[in-house]
């Protein structure tokens, strides 16, 4: 455990700051005052686009390298075509730090609200592939813009960016009580790619005997995550499908407010990047609408990978509390949440 902190903070665009404020005001009330807190703070995102026309300059990347972690608001706007930050900016940090664990737990907690009939007891982590899929850009288009334009978007996967995932999933399932990991792909279509990941897992699961290994097609996955998602524990999956299944595990467990994730490099390498789910959401940006529980829960997520495991609990008990107490009919303020779990986690 190192003795302080040395953060990055990225707001980035539409409710990331209002959000991101928050983060910080529990991650100061939580940390004992040994733990020095230093934080810089990165003007990235459509703000700087419109004025420079710079997404992520070689220097800012450089800087970043210094840092612990990185925790992120959100980026994106509508005044910026679409894909310009994704790609120049999120996804850039992703691959240049070489994020290839995407971890994002979902639980349902008590009182929270679930589409779902009953309340089923949902507890599992998607560990989503970060740096390869169909989200590395490789393809093109011809005849681009005619009615004979063809379009391709090449997912990429490799022996060594498979097998490091898949060895982080079976490490992260043998640390959990329930010891299981299914393995999502869509094998019976994408034969190549469905290959590597299931021989891969397969392989992996001999040096793991007590970890009970399951396999799923994605389109099955979406229907069990909706009619059992209690059979879920560590899930791991491509860049792509875990996008994907992860919205839908946060539909389920009290929505985009609540989902947090890493962007984690296990090897140290790089310092890894927190960040709630959700967007920029610029039609609330400003309101005081948004709720800050995701980017809080993402700085919990932040402390344990940087070795703070007991503020790490602190917050998810007061995360926990706070929910319990909260009633859908009485909205609070992003502030007003972000005191409340200040207050909670204060030693
Ligand atoms: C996410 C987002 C990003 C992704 C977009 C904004 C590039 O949807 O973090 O899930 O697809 O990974
Ligand atoms: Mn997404």
């Amino acid at each position: 455990m190192a003795s302080g902190i040395n953060l990055a903070v990225i707001p980035g665009d539409g409710i990331g700051p209002e959000v991101v404020a928050e983060g910080l005001k529990v991650l100061a009330a939580v940390l004992p005052s040994e733990v020095k807190l230093e934080t810089a703070t990165y003007d990235l995102g459509a703000s700087r686009w419109h004025r420079t026309g710079e997404t992520l300059p070689e220097a800012e990347l450089e800087r970043l390298k210094a840092h612990d972690a990185i925790l992120l608001g959100a980026i994106g706007d509508p005044t910026v075509p679409s894909g310009v930050l994704e790609r120049g900016l999120l996804l850039k940090l992703r691959f240049a730090f070489d994020h290839y664990v995407n971890l994002r737990p979902s639980r349902l907690f008590p009182n929270t609200p679930t589409p779902l009939a009953g309340r089923p007891d949902i507890d599992f982590v998607v560990v989503r592939e970060g740096t390869e899929g169909p989200y590395v850009g490789n393809g093109g288009s011809m005849r681009t813009g005619t009615p004979a334009e063809v379009a391709t978007e090449v997912s990429l996967n490799t022996a060594f960016g498979v097998e490091r995932v898949v060895r982080d999933a079976f490490e992260r399932a043998a640390a959990r009580p329930a010891k299981k990991l299914t393995l999502v792909h869509k094998n019976n279509v994408l034969v190549h790619a469905g290959h590597l990941w299931k021989n891969t897992v397969d392989r992996v699961a001999r040096e793991y005997p007590d970890i009970v290994v399951d396999y799923l097609h994605v389109d099955a996955a979406t229907i069990f995550f909706v009619t059992q998602p209690e059979r879920f524990d560590v899930i791991v999956t491509d860049n792509l499908f875990g996008d994907i299944l992860t919205d839908l595990a946060a539909a389920i467990t009290g929505g985009i407010g609540l989902a947090a994730s890493g962007n984690i490099n296990p090897t140290g390498a790089f310092p890894s990047m927190f960040e709630p789910v959700h967007g920029s959401a610029p039609d609330i940006a400003g309101t005081g609408k948004a709720d800050p529980t995701a980017t809080v829960l993402s700085v919990a997520l932040l402390l344990r990978h940087l070795g703070y495991q007991a503020e790490a609990a602190r917050i998810e008990d007061a995360v926990t509390a706070d929910l319990a107490e909260r009633d859908a009919a009485t909205p609070r303020t992003t502030e007003t949440i972000g005191d409340a779990l200040a207050a909670r986690v204060a030693n």
